[in-house]
């Protein structure tokens, strides 16, 4: 089996603030980037690996990552969904499984990464998820219109899987059609092109989105059994 990964750098990082761009930024001495990268590297399967950078900044990730061999940068679109797109068009060899992770989950873990890789080749498309802590309510205009049930929520993680052809048409027709979301699953979900195996993500597996998230993060890491 051979597989691929994008590697989704080229956001904003808008609510994280800073000088830095996101991916840059060193968590617990180790810019994100490179966290977010390593445990991918050990993955046999993994030949291919594209990064989509922020545009304004390509120069400075192609040095952080020039020591990898298996890594080419590419600029990032406006969307996480353009993004991806570019950095599948880059993609060199064939192969059977994409794997997509945001840059800015850099406590990811082998074991989340192998367990989403072999449910996508069972199923064609996989996602890791966690249970919701909290009760999540639809609400409209300021008032509540339904309270969901938690026991069949989840809040869904990257890295996430798919079959080479289910991932390359969702995106495809997502693109013909305009439609804009914020996980590549929902496009495979949109379009049912396959089912969407739900997978044991993990609670360290945060996203660093806010400044908060980093001082999350480095706790992790040096509380490994958190
Ligand atoms: N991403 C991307 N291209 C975009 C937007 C997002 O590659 N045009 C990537 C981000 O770099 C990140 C992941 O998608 O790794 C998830 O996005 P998010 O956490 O929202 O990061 P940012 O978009 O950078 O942050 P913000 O929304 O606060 O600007
Ligand atoms: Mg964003």
């Amino acid at each position: 089996m051979k597989a691929a990964l994008l590697l989704l750098a080229a956001g904003e990082g808008e609510r994280f603030g800073g000088q830095l761009p996101k991916p840059l930024v060193p968590v617990d001495g180790i810019p994100m980037l490179r966290r977010s990268l390593a445990p991918f590297l050990e993955v046999k399967a993994i030949g291919e690996i594209v990064v989509a950078a922020p545009p304004r900044f390509l120069r400075e990730v192609q040095t952080l990552l020039e020591d990898v061999a298996a890594v080419r940068v590419v600029a990032g679109g406006a969307t996480r969904q353009q993004s991806a797109q570019h950095a599948l068009g880059a993609l060199t060899a064939d192969v059977d499984i994409i794997v997509v992770h945001d840059a800015a989950r850099p406590l990811v873990s082998r074991n989340v990464i192998d367990t989403v890789i072999a449910a996508a080749e069972t199923h064609g498309a996989a996602v890791p998820a966690v249970p919701v802590a909290d009760t999540v309510k639809r609400v409209r205009e300021g008032f509540v219109e339904a309270t969901l049930r938690r026991e069949v929520l989840r809040a869904v993680q990257t890295p996430q899987a798919f079959r080479f052809h289910i991932y390359k048409q969702a995106h495809e027709r997502a693109t013909a059609q305009g439609l804009v979301a914020t996980d590549d699953a929902a496009l495979v979900e949109y379009f049912e092109l396959s089912q969407v195996a739900v997978v044991d993500g993990s609670p360290r597996n945060i996203k660093i989105t806010r400044p908060h998230d980093l001082a999350l993060a480095e706790f992790y890491l040096r509380h490994p059994q958190v």
